[in-house]
């Protein structure tokens, strides 16, 4: 299979979890390398639903070796609970999951300043997920964080938190809230550092390894390439690189052991939290969460809903330069008479072929449509591309024509079978 980066091509959620999933069988290690505790990816094995968070989407195939790897931003107590509820859904873990020394801890300081700068915010929040992600990273670029080596050496970690929660709390008493106890954050995390400490390795090397005696290597993305920092609709963005680099910089495997890269894309688009969506539709969103579809899998809140933007796709292949689709939830559409595909947007006078940089113009943007006719039957139970409806196949080849790489993967419902080969 070589070396495969995949990304979310879009706003995130866009069913990386299932693709991870059925591609983890032809590969032999699943790496995350950036985001937290904010991704929520999907698996389904029979009716068994699966909601990971910050364990890799290939830990459901048993002899498979998953890592977290250096860019991803931990909250080990969460870590430790999903460790846990895994293992109590029959999961093997012990052996097969590794985390990086060098990976961030997310604090509750910082969870309280997400929420408190969300509130501030007002009507300009981000929507995060509040799960501390952004402060955690500002840490790390601030170079006051804290990593998982320093939580697993008891005396280093102690005199390092008195520090943090002391100008953690003189800042949280700024905001008008009350400061933690260092006491009871130290214990929690103790313990926690305990629990994870056999998982921990210089993954750097472990995965430099597994790259010399030519192992298959998984780069499974969170949130989505309009999700980035650099690349996505800042403000209203994650604070990682979601896009292909992320990949690297998060794991420490080099660009050039990197194979290929595979986006993944709704055959829709979905968006939840705030910032521009050019196609978002209030009657297809009314459709989707009417068939009980589009709810996050992390927060529960219903996510804004739209037609395809192949604009935004395109961009996502420039910037990760993505060499295979996967499309997914293709069944979403099934009952639509016609659907539209955004081919361009106009924004006053001006016309774009391009993301505008601009997050004023972005938001100002009305989508340019071009409209193709729907199929009108159920394809969840369709196993071949040949079976296909005609108009589905011509869909997918427009969509997949406009975004600029190949369709590998059509999936027509959550679970693993229900995926074509194309
Ligand atoms: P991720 O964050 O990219 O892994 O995506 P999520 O798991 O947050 O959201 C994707 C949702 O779509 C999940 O509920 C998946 O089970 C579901 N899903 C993925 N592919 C398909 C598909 O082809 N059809 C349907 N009906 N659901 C799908
Ligand atoms: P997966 O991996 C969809 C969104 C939040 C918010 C913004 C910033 O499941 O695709 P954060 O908590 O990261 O500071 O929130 O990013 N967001 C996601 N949206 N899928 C995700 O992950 C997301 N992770 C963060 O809703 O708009
Ligand atoms: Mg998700």
């Amino acid at each position: 299979m070589a070396n495969t980066i995949l990304v979310g091509a879009q706003w995130g959620d866009e069913g990386k979890g299932k693709i991870i999933d059925v591609l983890t069988e032809r590969a032999d290690i699943v790496v995350r390398t950036q985001g937290g505790n904010n991704a929520g990816h999907t698996v389904y094995i029979g009716p068994q639903k699966y909601v990971l968070h910050l364990v890799p989407s290939g830990i459901l195939r048993p002899g498979k070796t998953c890592v977290i790897g250096n860019g991803v931003v931990i909250d080990p107590v969460s870590l430790m609970g999903e460790i846990n509820g895994l293992i109590k859904l029959g999961v093997n873990i012990n052996g097969s999951l590794f985390v990086s020394e060098t990976a961030h801890v997310v604090f509750p300081y910082h969870r309280e300043l997400d929420e408190l700068r969300e509130l501030r915010k007002g009507k300009n929040k981000i929507g995060t997920t509040k799960r501390g992600i952004g402060p955690a990273y500002g840490d790390k670029a601030a170079r006051t964080g804290l990593r998982i080596i320093d939580l697993i050496h008891p005396e280093r970690f102690a005199a390092k938190l008195k520090v943090r929660i002391k100008d953690n709390n003189e800042v949280l008493r700024a905001f008008g809230a009350k400061g933690l106890s260092y006491k009871k954050v130290h214990d929690a995390y103790r313990a926690a550092g305990d629990a994870l400490k056999p998982y921990v390795r210089n993954t750097v090397t472990l995965l430099h390894e597994a790259t010399q005696r030519k192992a298959n290597i998984l780069f499974e993305g969170a949130q989505g390439t309009f999700l980035d920092i650099d690349h996505g609709t800042y403000p209203f963005v994650t604070s990682s690189n979601t896009t292909a680099g992320g990949a690297s910089t998060g794991s420490g495997v080099a660009p050039n052991r990197m194979d290929k890269v595979v986006g993944v894309m709704k055959a829709y688009t979905t968006r939840v939290g705030e910032g521009p969506l050019p196609t978002e539709n209030e009657e297809i969103a009314d459709m989707l969460h009417g068939m009980g579809r589009e709810f996050g899998s992390t927060t529960g809140r219903a996510r804004r809903c739209g037609w395809f933007d192949a604009v935004a796709t395109r961009h996502a292949t420039m910037v990760n330069g993505i060499d295979e689709l996967a499309v997914t939830n293709i069944d979403g559409l099934d009952s639509l008479e016609t659907i539209k595909v955004c081919t361009g947007y106009r924004c006053g006078d001006l016309k774009y072929d391009h993301v505008p940089n601009d997050i004023e113009s972005f938001s100002n943007c009305v989508p340019v449509y071009e409209e193709l006719p729907g199929w009108q039957t159920p394809t969840t139970g369709i196993t071949s591309w040949k079976k296909l409806p005609q108009k589905t196949r011509a869909y997918l080849k427009v969509i997949c024509d406009l975004t600029g790489a190949k369709l590998t993967i059509a999936s027509v419902g959550p679970a693993r079978e229900q995926t074509i080969f194309v």
